[in-house]
């Protein structure tokens, strides 16, 4: 059987335990674990930079998984590039540069995605969708971990999943906010790739068995080779 990867997102986590946060999400069995920068301007809050990254970078060989939510994201992708991210995601809504960011980090050697908040259209992502390996649907509006899952966002997976189907592109969809066990089985209904989880994961008695029951529910794209 086919199986979703989760993605822990430290955001949830002890900050003065970066380590042991990475160190959980590897023990539960994730695959990747997801960094969620932001820079108190594209969304209120701000949490940490490249300098993180590359000093965990040193730890673990787990996929870091890093969401830009950052305005003028030009300005940090070489540094997180440097840092050791494996994926580096950045929002449509932050930059009007797509398509040279997405080249600029797939000539890097990284994961590409982009990111669109609950207000924005899958359409606008038309053009790039063969230049991308991820789209990452925020089913929260991005800021804060903890919120509900926005379920109309959901909609937007399975336009993905049909776009995806129609074009024979093979981008991962991830979805990122509000996912908790109540409603695991209809995000991955929708046809979900990648499971980005912050409070549930880390609230989690048994993060493992959170990790295995999450990646079996949900279906992931054949034609990607996922490390
Ligand atoms: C929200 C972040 C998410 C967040 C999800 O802006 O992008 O990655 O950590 O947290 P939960 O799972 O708590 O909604
Ligand atoms: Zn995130």
């Amino acid at each position: 059987m086919k199986k979703a990867i989760v993605a822990p997102s430290v955001l949830a986590a002890d900050f003065s335990r970066f380590t042991d946060a990475v160190r959980e999400a590897q023990e539960a069995g994730a695959e990747w674990v997801h960094f969620d920068i932001m820079d108190g301007s594209f969304v209120p809050d701000l949490t940490f930079g490249p300098k993180v990254i590359a000093d965990l970078r040193h730890q673990t060989s787990i996929v870091f998984d890093v969401h830009l939510m950052v305005i003028h994201p030009e300005a940090f992708i070489e540094r997180f590039v440097q840092a050791g991210a494996d994926n580096i995601t950045f929002h449509w809504e932050a930059t009007v540069h797509t398509h040279k960011l997405l080249s600029t980090i797939r000539a890097a050697g990284k994961r590409a995605g982009i990111s669109i908040v609950p207000s924005t259209p899958v359409s606008v992502l038309e053009t790039v969708l063969p230049d991308l390996d991820i789209v990452l649907v925020m089913t929260v509006n991005p800021g804060y971990g903890g919120q509900t899952l926005i379920q109309g966002c959901l909609d937007k997976v399975k336009q993905l999943v049909h776009i995806r189907e129609t074009r024979h592109l093979d981008f991962l969809i991830a979805i990122d906010g509000g996912v908790y066990d109540e409603n695991i089985r209809t995000v991955c209904d929708a046809g979900t790739d990648i499971i980005v989880t912050g409070s549930a994961f880390y609230n989690a008695p048994d993060k493992r068995t959170l990790v295995r029951t999450w990646a079996q529910a949900a279906p992931l794209t054949e034609a990607k080779s996922l490390r």
